[in-house]
């Protein structure tokens, strides 16, 4: 057996949840590689919406192991509030998580960190989650963070303490008053009791070496998906830098995130939207600033799931997709929110930029420096419903021809169509 996976190809928010959730049944493991409550993953069925952080999307599945890798990094009150929602889903829930020994925990300090960081930045920050991800995996590569399996050791305090005290000297030299900081509105002092406490209630879930589960899994014929969080466009290494996250979102990233070997790779799912949208700072070529960006907002609901802020919107980037596509080595499109383009007569796509009077169909190094002006294909639209689609033989030839588009552009199958955040507006193709 091999690991699929499943990615977003563009800065993130592209349905991962829902899609993730809507192949569970197909799987026997579900496994979060990297990131972590950055992420907002929702899924909608029923009459019922919930937002996952931390923890995979195929927990609402109970016949499903789900997995929080060793690439993951972990707040414990964000965990913990994640896992009592999760419970009146599946009450079991915790019977089928593991979480990885090796997977770090982002510290109360790492938040207030974050914000300190980004308060000095002043018009130049990155526009981050404030979740403490960056700190974080700096720690990490740092060789001083603290892991999962460190909560069971006797010197987890010591080593809590330590690694605070050294990261409360650099804020000193800062603009930033730690006793007036509040994390989520709570003072830091009194979040430090929470991340405690939370620490203790962690105790009884499943702490494991994943990676041996994992590849023993495969051994034994499981299935296993990897789902990613964020998206291509906000990678580490092949984001425009520095307005990406501080992780490796890309396929490369089961690998290291979860001790899968390359050679184990299967099927990877690149999830994009039908459009394009983005939430924080940098370079967003086809960025809309007019009535129609204004519609896509709205009419997609286009507001960050773990932030609130409203999600940047603009037309289908195919540069930016090929881009993604290329990195990840994509075998399978999934496209959602075709349903959102309903109203719109004509739709644009970019097949190339124009910088610097000098045509170009790739994503330069120098995006954020650049002026970028997208050269835009017009297409009809299918100007009507498709939300309330129960067949895929019915959708419109218009919405047919612009996959057909896109397919042709990319030069890869889009094998599943999302028409409605519910569980049951996907269709394979
Ligand atoms: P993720 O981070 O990639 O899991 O995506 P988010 O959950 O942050 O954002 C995607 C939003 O779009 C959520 O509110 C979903 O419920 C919703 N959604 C997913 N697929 C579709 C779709 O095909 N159509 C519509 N209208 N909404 C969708
Ligand atoms: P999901 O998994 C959209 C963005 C932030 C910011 C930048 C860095 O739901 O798709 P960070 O908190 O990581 O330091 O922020 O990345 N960002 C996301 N945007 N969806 C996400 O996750 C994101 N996670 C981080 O807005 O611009
Ligand atoms: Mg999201």
């Amino acid at each position: 057996m091999k690991v699929d996976v499943i990615l977003g190809l563009q800065w993130g928010d592209e349905g991962k949840g829902k899609i993730v959730d809507a192949l569970t049944p197909q799987y026997d493991v579900i496994a979060r590689f990297q990131g972590g409550p950055n992420a907002g993953h929702t899924i909608e069925f029923d009459d019922h919406k919930i937002i996952l952080h931390t923890i995979p999307s195929g927990i609402l599945h109970k016949n499903t192991v789900n997995i929080i890798g060793n690439g993951v990094v972990i707040d414990p009150v964000i965990l913990l509030k994640e896992l009592r929602v999760v419970q009146t889903y599946n009450p079991t829930a915790t019977d089928t998580l593991f979480i990885s020994k090796r997977a770090h925990l982002i510290l109360p300090i790492h938040r207030a960190l974050d914000a300190c960081y980004e308060k000095s930045k002043g018009d130049a920050k990155i526009g981050s989650t404030l979740k403490g991800i960056a700190p974080t995996y700096s720690d990490k590569y740092n060789r001083k963070g603290i892991r999962v399996g460190d909560i069971l050791r006797q010197d987890f305090v010591e080593k809590y303490n330590q690694l605070t005290a050294e990261h409360l000297k650099i804020i000193s030299l800062y603009d930033f008053d730690i006793l007036q900081h509040r994390i989520d509105g709570i003072p830091f002092k009194e979040y430090e009791q929470r991340w405690f406490e939370a620490i203790e209630e962690m105790k009884v879930m499943q702490f494991i070496d994943t990676e041996i589960y994992l590849n023993e899994a495969l051994a034994a014929g499981k299935s296993i998906l990897a789902e990613g969080a964020q998206g291509t466009l906000l990678d580490i290494d092949f984001g425009a830098y520095p307005f990406v996250t501080s992780s490796n979102t890309i396929c490369a990233g089961v690998c290291s995130g979860l001790g899968i070997p390359p050679t184990k790779i299967g099927k990877v799912y690149g999830i994009f939207k039908a459009y394009c949208t983005r939430v924080g700072s940098g370079p967003f070529p086809t960025e809309l600033f007019d009535d129609t960006g204004a519609m896509l907002q709205k009419i997609g609901n286009e507001f960050g799931s773990t932030t609130g802020r409203p999600r940047r919107c603009g037309w289908l980037d195919l540069v930016a997709l090929k881009y993604a596509v290329m990195i990840n080595g994509v075998t399978d499109l999934v496209m959602t929110k075709a349903d959102v383009l309903s109203s719109f007569e004509i739709l644009k796509t970019a097949n190339a930029y124009t910088i610097n009077k000098e045509n170009i169909t790739y994503l330069p190094f120098d995006l954020n420096e650049s002026i970028v002006e997208p050269i835009y294909d017009d297409i009809q639209g299918w100007n009507q419903q498709v939300d309330t689609i129960n067949d895929i033989a019915e959708i419109p030839l218009e919405l047919k021809n612009y996959i057909t588009f896109i397919e042709k552009n990319v030069n890869v199958r889009i094998s599943l169509l999302s028409l409605g955040p519910n569980r049951k507006q996907t269709f394979n193709l």
